[in-house]
């Protein structure tokens, strides 16, 4: 694998540190590499509504986004009890999953999902959201 994307899973592995999670202590971190070589990090940040939790993912796309990145790469992503190393594979939610489609190239964008440096799985968001639907099926 490329240093690049070695070097995007540390970050991820680093941003959950970052997390605010009272409620699940389940603690995510993302770190999503942008065209021009900018990592923007997230963690997921919990709310006592519960519903207005927002995912590390989308953390990291929104910052992305509103600091006007719109040419991404590809995520790292890595979860697990807050404060512990990940025992497993944190997949992205659903929702999560369609807000990268809104910006990214479904056969291109690279989403790792991180239990530690050694062990990681890579797909493309084609794998993990097949049949979706897009900005393109709303053009004219
Ligand atoms: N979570 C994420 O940050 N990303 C996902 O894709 C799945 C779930 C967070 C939300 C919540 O704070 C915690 O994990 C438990 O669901």
């Amino acid at each position: 694998m490329k240093k690049e994307l070695k070097n995007l899973m540390i970050i991820a592995m680093e941003a959950r540190n970052y997390a605010y999670c009272p409620y699940s202590n389940y603690s995510v971190g993302a770190a999503l590499l942008c065209k021009d070589g900018r990592i923007i990090t997230g963690s997921n940040i919990e709310n006592a509504s519960y519903g207005a939790t927002n995912c590390a993912e989308r953390t990291a796309f929104f910052k992305a986004v509103s600091e006007g990145e719109k040419d991404f790469v590809a995520i790292a992503i890595s979860g697990g009890i807050k404060d512990m190393e990940a025992d497993s594979f944190a997949y992205p939610c659903g929702v999560c999953r369609q807000v990268m489609r809104e910006f990214c190239d479904e056969e291109k964008f690279k989403i790792l999902v991180v239990k530690n440096e050694k062990e990681y799985e890579e797909y493309l968001l084609r794998d993990l959201l097949p049949k979706s639907f897009g900005p393109d099926n709303l053009a004219k």
